[in-house]
């Protein structure tokens, strides 16, 4: 009875220029390992999912990339949005379609972009969490240890009481502002949510019909026509309708059903191109490097990407990211990351 639903319909913009609107970091391969993201995601999931039952979560213009790149799923299994509306409409329309299918999965939802080392320890927490959502209402979350006041990420305040490995959660807070996400560093019961979220069908699709009955009515005059011939017409028609909610706003804040196990694994949500430069094994001289060949002299901290075997000579240049694409070279100080997504909308309005 074991699902997961995999999220890969964001766009990465802070690691532009590799990830594109056409062409998004979850289809690349990030960490220069000979996998894309999206294809690791699927193997670490495969250890505990029959692979039939792993689908696809993704807008409609990447469908012939999860094919090309998961040759061993089937089209059943790629679920197409027509246009972007978050996470809340797109996990409450797979979770419908799952539950026609087997109305007891116990389903996990992932993103199909972050960095987890110990595959085993994230098997072991993943089944540690399946067997408590059996027959239970309860959404799972995995919590990670904070290490500074992020504001990018939900908070999970829990119950500091319980000596069981799941606790009960007692506020859930999705990207706070600075102050308090350093009150909540200070306070110590306090762990990131990894956007990683284990339940029952029958759990989520209950707290959908709660707490967003306007959601829940608009997917449910279509079950009938889920898994049929109908079903791209009536989502062709309603998915544009649905609020653009994140499943953080939507359910997690919401519920008092929530529940958190801490991770036993490392974990990294690659949202930029420092995170991932905090991931890669260094040079002698802190630089990391995907697919160069790097010469370089008094030349510390950066990050550096460009096609396969390309040679990059750089002298002098500290804490930079130099990446390199056929029509773009990106050359950004690693400070100043989050304004990629700026720099890429002047670029798009200038050129
Ligand atoms: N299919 C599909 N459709 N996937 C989507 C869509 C969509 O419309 N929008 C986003 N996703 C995918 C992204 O590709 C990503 O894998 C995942 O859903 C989460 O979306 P993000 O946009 O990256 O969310 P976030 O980083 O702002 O916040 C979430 O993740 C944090 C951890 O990385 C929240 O769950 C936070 O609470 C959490 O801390
Ligand atoms: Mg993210």
């Amino acid at each position: 009875n074991y699902y997961a639903i995999l999220m890969a319909g964001g766009v990465g913009s802070r690691f532009w220029p590799v990830s594109t609107t056409s062409f998004p970091k979850q289809f690349h391969d990030m960490l220069g390992t000979g996998d894309t993201l999206i294809q690791k995601t699927f193997s670490r999931l495969s250890k505990l999912i029959p692979e039939e039952n792993i689908f696809i979560l993704t807008n409609e213009r990447y469908n012939d990339l999860v094919l090309e790149q998961l040759p061993q799923i089937t089209q059943r299994q790629v679920v197409l949005e027509p246009a972007m509306r978050n996470t809340a409409p797109c996990i409450l329309y797979a979770s419908l379609k799952i539950q026609k299918e087997n109305p007891d999965a116990v389903m996990i939802v992932a993103p199909s972009d972050h960095w987890i080392e110990d595959e085993n320890a994230f098997v072991q927490n993943v089944a540690t969490a399946f067997e408590a959502c059996e027959d239970s209402k309860k959404l799972m979350t995995l919590g990670i240890s904070p290490t500074f006041p992020n504001t990018g990420y939900g908070y999970i305040e829990y119950d500091q009481g319980s000596k069981d490995a799941i606790k009960k959660v007692l506020q859930f807070t999705e990207k706070p502002n600075y102050e308090n996400a350093k009150k909540f560093l200070a306070q110590g019961n306090y762990l990131w949510n990894a956007g990683i979220f284990i339940w029952s069908v029958h759990a989520i699709v209950a707290a959908f019909e709660n707490f967003q009955p306007a959601l829940f009515q608009l997917f449910e005059k279509g079950i009938s026509v889920f898994n049929t011939d109908f079903e791209d017409d009536f989502i062709k028609e309603n998915y544009p309708k649905a609020e653009d909610i994140s499943i953080d706003y939507a359910i997690l804040e919401l519920s008092s059903e929530v529940f958190v196990l801490p991770a036993t694994f490392d974990w990294n949500d690659l949202g930029t191109w420092g995170s991932l430069y905090d991931k890669l094994e260094k040079d002698d001289a802190q630089n990391a490097v995907v697919n160069s060949k790097l010469l370089s002299q008094d030349a510390v901290g950066n990050m550096v990407r460009t096609k396969k075997d390309k040679v990059v000579v750089i002298d002098g240049l500290i804490d930079y990211i130099v990446v390199d694409k056929e029509d773009v070279l990106l050359i950004y100080p690693k400070a100043k990351e989050q304004d990629i997504k700026k720099v890429l909308k002047r670029v798009k309005d200038t050129f």
